[in-house]
């Protein structure tokens, strides 16, 4: 049986594939801030905003993993530098750190959004954030105009990024990392988005015919866990009705 890591598993889209993974026999390791109400498998507490808890939670962890689920994230209404924190410094801290100790052949998948898929217009800014650590969040954000929910959307296009990028970087060790891209789903932070964005979260709501559900991304991240995906490789895959496909055509 593989040993997944899923981080965020307490609730949402981490907890919903989670119990996939579960299912389909995977030994789950279940990592979040908080305590997962029903969790499959084992739970370790950590905070992924603070690199000394990121460090001691990969020392905890168990060697020869097959697959890192990155899911953890928190919403635009929180403050810009936590953002930053956790959905891109942290992610990033603990899949470094986390890859020597997995097993050859492992895939990576992070939680990204269509938050991200402005990327390419933010290309000067995400070069600057390859360097940054916790430190200097703060100061980062004020240099880069990084307020508000900007902040969301900065680390999820740095995170597809950083995927993209990454695409080679394990190939010796058949280790791979991809991204999933989902437009707005139910779960609790679903509120959050719609608070932050205003209008623009209002009229993505209309045009598609319902929101995802934790359940329509789960089954996306498994397949990028399992072996069935071996030639997907630093690749972006959009799962949200088809939003991501609308706005590029709007675009072009
Ligand atoms: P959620 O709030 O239901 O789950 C997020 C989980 O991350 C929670 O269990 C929370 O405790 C955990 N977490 C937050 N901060 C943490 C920290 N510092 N350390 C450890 N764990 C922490 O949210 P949801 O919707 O399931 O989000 C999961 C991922 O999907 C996030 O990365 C989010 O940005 C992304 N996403 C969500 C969308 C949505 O509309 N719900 C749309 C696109 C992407």
């Amino acid at each position: 049986n593989k040993t997944i890591i899923v981080t965020g598993a307490a609730s949402g889209i981490g907890a919903a594939t989670a119990q996939l993974l579960a299912g389909q026999g995977a030994e789950v390791i279940a990592v979040d801030r908080v305590q997962p109400a029903a969790a499959p498998g084992r739970f370790v507490q950590a905070d992924l905003s603070d690199p000394a808890d990121i460090r001691r939670l990969v020392a905890e962890l168990p060697g020869g993993a097959h697959g890192l689920a990155n899911i953890a994230g928190v919403p635009p209404t929180r403050p810009a530098a936590q953002v930053l924190k956790v959905n891109l410094l942290g992610l990033r801290q603990l899949t470094l750190q986390l890859v020597p100790k997995l097993a050859d052949g492992a895939s990576i998948v992070n939680l990204a959004s269509l938050a991200g898929m402005g990327w390419p217009q933010a290309v000067p800014a995400l070069r600057a954030s390859e360097s940054l650590d916790f430190d200097g969040v703060e100061a980062f954000c004020e240099r880069h105009g990084i307020a508000g929910a900007r902040s969301y959307f900065f680390a999820k296009e740095a995170l597809i990024a950083w995927t993209h990028q990454q695409r080679w970087a394990w190939r010796a060790r058949g280790i791979r990392m991809n991204a999933v891209s989902p437009g707005p789903v139910d779960t609790p932070i679903l509120g959050d988005f719609i608070q932050t964005l205003g209008a623009r979260a209002e009229e993505d709501m209309r045009v598609m015919d319902r929101p995802g559900r934790p359940g329509d991304i789960a089954p996306v991240v498994a397949f990028l866990l399992s072996d069935a995906s071996a030639w997907v490789r630093g690749a972006n895959i959009p799962a949200d009705g088809g939003m991501h496909a609308k706005l590029l055509c709007d675009m072009h």
